[in-house]
């Protein structure tokens, strides 16, 4: 019978592209599991859209210097033709900034508050006084509480899952500038997550089908015991809370992201003229409401989602949330803050859509995080899709060309291994078929591989080579037998690989479109004999080392900038060195805390004193030097320097600097120069070390 269902892919944050972590989490997975779902001939509606409000977008646009509007749009636009480019064929790819979801999200609330379901408290919260704002979620960052983390976000700790309060945050930090943020009232509005726990455990009980990592995290927060949940926020960018009372206020992004996806869904339906179709999905018991997330996002969707739902009477709950763990990447977390990703756009420009497709799908993080790598990647292209899949389909096609003037061959008398591989060709089938229906799409990906794998043994052992002589109809026979198994390869390999699935269908000459065959109709023998090949073509091209080794560059030297961080946090910051200050004056710039950790014994050896400048004068054709003399208290030296852009000899007369006193003498324009002085330079502006406190000149610094 066919089913009604309405899938949802997690609305990914319009602050960034996508990248595989993404697309393993939530998106791959969906995309698959619908196509496969339309391959059996259920009606589904499948949605995402941008997520376009909350801090992840407000902070991103202070990052990149440009309002939070113009990030939404870039992103918007980016992330839908990037999804569109991997065969991620959403019905409607939506947005929360539009004006449908503003208004869904301000019914939802104030039907709630209608109902006088919302409580309303003043509260303090943490305040920046530097920038003058209440901090919410991820503008303050600091130890989570839980496990330890010390680089939790105010909502949530990556590490361990925890969805936090601010305010519980150990060392709390404002993000923005990184002052000591102070505790502040304010008014807000929560749901009351407690009242509704009796009916979501009753709930979630039922759910004996749901896989363990989500039921596992949902059992926690009810070991835990549920509490209230603010769903307003001090904020200007977001959807307004539609209350007189609750001017300068905006919901909480987490409260409105998921109703966007009901107003994609408004969307879609007013897109197609069918302006109340959403409600036969939204409000129709007999919908299966599908929920793909990443595990970060399990107890939005498992706890506090369905309490939202559970008071808007006529909607249904969610029937499945089949969230992910967890990829990483080159056995490293992913990080978009650190740039160690790969990404989708970026992807999409130098390889095939469908060879990313096949490595996440066969690795995905199902049941624990697993790992992506350019190598692994490489022999899954090279040792599985060329090898085998390819393999099958140019050896068969290409016998098929040459020696049966280019037409499928009609079948003679079946025997017992031609019967054994049409047999397989079902078993496959339903086997597949029931893994996908059971988010198993690992699993799935693989039993798809294993029926072309069955396939090239049937071919060699059929030995179509020799029997061509020996006996051609049982040569014509094991052919056409193996184009039965490419077509309905075709139509199996359409969820995971949908671009090869079309080619392939194509070279086999077959008429429509392998989605045009449904499902089980792929079980049994389709009627092709006669049928001209297509143009055949290479499905899967092998990559080469020299095609993967930029890529693992890349990614091995982010490694390296992330480790020369971590080590320079980890160690006392070695000062850097202004190069435009050293007298030897290096052509690259160094990077500050760049090069190998050094002990304290490295450190000491450099002589570091408080030094007076007593004298400056421009050096003769040398626009950024001055030529200095400082005073040791019992010597002076002098030292070039190149800061001339920056300061006036005037500026300097009887400032206290920092000297390197023991660096070897090095001669600049004809000028020796004994020392060079400590600055912050960031390439642009340039800053002398001074003293906060006056100390005689010859003081020691370390
Ligand atoms: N934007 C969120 C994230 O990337 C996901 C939102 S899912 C929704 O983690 F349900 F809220 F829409
Ligand atoms: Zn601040």
């Amino acid at each position: 019978m066919a089913r009604k269902l309405l899938v949802t892919a997690a609305l990914p944050y319009s602050n960034g592209p996508i990248h595989i972590g993404h697309l393993a989490g939530a998106y791959l997975p969906a995309d698959i599991y619908v196509r496969h779902l339309r391959q059996l001939g259920h009606d589904v509606v499948f949605i995402c859209g941008a997520d376009e409000h909350g801090v992840a977008i407000t902070i991103a646009a202070m990052q990149q210097g440009i309002t939070p509007q113009q990030v939404v749009d870039k992103y918007y636009t980016l992330n839908r033709d990037s999804f569109a480019g991997l065969g991620i064929l959403f019905d409607n790819f939506s947005r929360t900034s539009l004006p449908v979801h503003h208004k869904t999200a301000q019914d939802v609330f104030l039907t709630l508050h209608k109902k006088k379901k919302l409580a309303v408290h003043e509260t303090t919260q943490l305040f920046c006084p530097q920038d003058a704002m209440f901090l919410s979620d991820r503008y303050v960052r600091g130890t989570c509480p839980v496990c330890g983390n010390p680089d939790a976000k105010g909502d949530q700790c990556e590490k361990c899952g925890s969805s936090l309060d601010p305010l519980t945050l150990k060392n709390p930090l404002c993000a923005m500038c990184g002052a000591t943020p102070i505790i502040k009232p304010t008014t807000h509005w929560y749901l009351p997550l407690g009242e509704y726990q009796p009916q979501l455990e009753a709930w979630l009980a039922e759910k004996k089908d749901w896989k363990d990592n989500v039921r596992n995290y949902c059992n926690g927060w009810f070991k835990e015991g549920l509490r209230e949940r603010a769903i307003t926020r001090d904020l200007t960018w977001g959807v307004p809370v539609p209350l007189p009372e609750a001017k300068g206020k905006v919901l909480y992004v987490w409260f409105e992201a998921p109703i966007g996806y009901i107003s994609a869904t408004k969307e879609w339906a007013a897109k197609i003229g069918e302006t109340d179709r959403w409600r036969d999905y939204w409000c129709n018991p007999a919908c299966e409401l599908v929920h793909f997330i990443g595990k970060d996002n399990i107890v939005f969707h498992a706890i506090f989602w369905p309490a939202m739902l559970m008071d808007m009477k006529g909607y249904i709950l969610p029937t499945q949330i089949p969230a992910n763990e967890f990829l990483n990447l080159e056995g490293r977390k992913l990080s978009t803050s650190q740039n160690f990703a790969v990404w989708l756009p970026d992807y999409l420009q130098r390889f095939p859509p469908d060879v990313l497709r096949y490595t996440l799908a066969a690795n995905l993080p199902e049941t624990k995080d697993t790992d992506f790598s350019w190598k692994q990647f490489q022999s899954c292209n090279n040792d599985e899709l060329a090898d085998i899949l390819g393999n099958l389909v140019n050896r068969t096609l290409t016998f098929v060309q040459r020696h049966c003037a280019g037409c499928i061959p009609p079948a003679g008398t079946f025997n017992t291994a031609d019967n054994a591989m049409l047999a397989e060709i079902e078993t496959a089938g339903e086997e597949i078929s029931g893994l996908l229906n059971t988010f198993k799409i690992r699993a799935a990906t693989a039993r798809m591989m294993d029926l072309a794998r069955a396939a090239n043994r049937y071919f060699d052992a059929s030995q179509p080579w020799a029997t061509r002589t020996s006996d051609l109809k049982r040569c014509k026979t094991s052919l056409h037998v193996c184009c039965q198994v490419l077509r309905s390869l075709a139509v199996f390999m359409h969820p995971f690989m949908p671009f090869s699935a079309t080619t392939l269908w194509q070279m086999l000459g077959l008429e429509g479109h392998e989605t045009d065959v449904r499902w089980v109709k792929a079980y049994r023998p389709g009627n092709i004999a006669g049928i001209k090949l297509g143009p055949l073509s290479i499905l899967f091209r092998k990559f080469e080392d020299a095609d993967i080794q930029p890529e693992v560059d890349a990614l091995a030297a982010a490694i390296a900038r992330i480790e020369q961080k971590e080590r320079a946090q980890a160690t006392p910051a070695a000062p850097p060195i202004p190069p435009a200050l050293h007298p030897s004056s290096s052509p690259t710039p160094a990077t500050p805390g760049a090069g190998r950790p050094i002990g304290i014994d490295d450190f000491n050896r450099v002589e570091l004193r408080i030094a007076e400048i007593v004298a400056a004068e421009a050096v003769p054709k040398a626009t950024k030097l001055l030529k200095l003399t400082v005073s040791l208290g019992t010597e002076q030296r002098t030292v070039v320097a190149g800061i001339a852009k920056q300061y006036t000899p005037e500026q300097l007369l009887g400032k206290k600097v920092v000297l390197v006193a023991n660096l070897a003498p090095a001669t600049l324009r004809g000028v020796q120069s004994q020392g060079m002085l400590l600055a912050a330079n960031d390439g642009e502006t340039l800053a002398l070390l001074t003293l906060d406190r006056d100390m005689p000149t010859g003081s020691v610094v370390r």
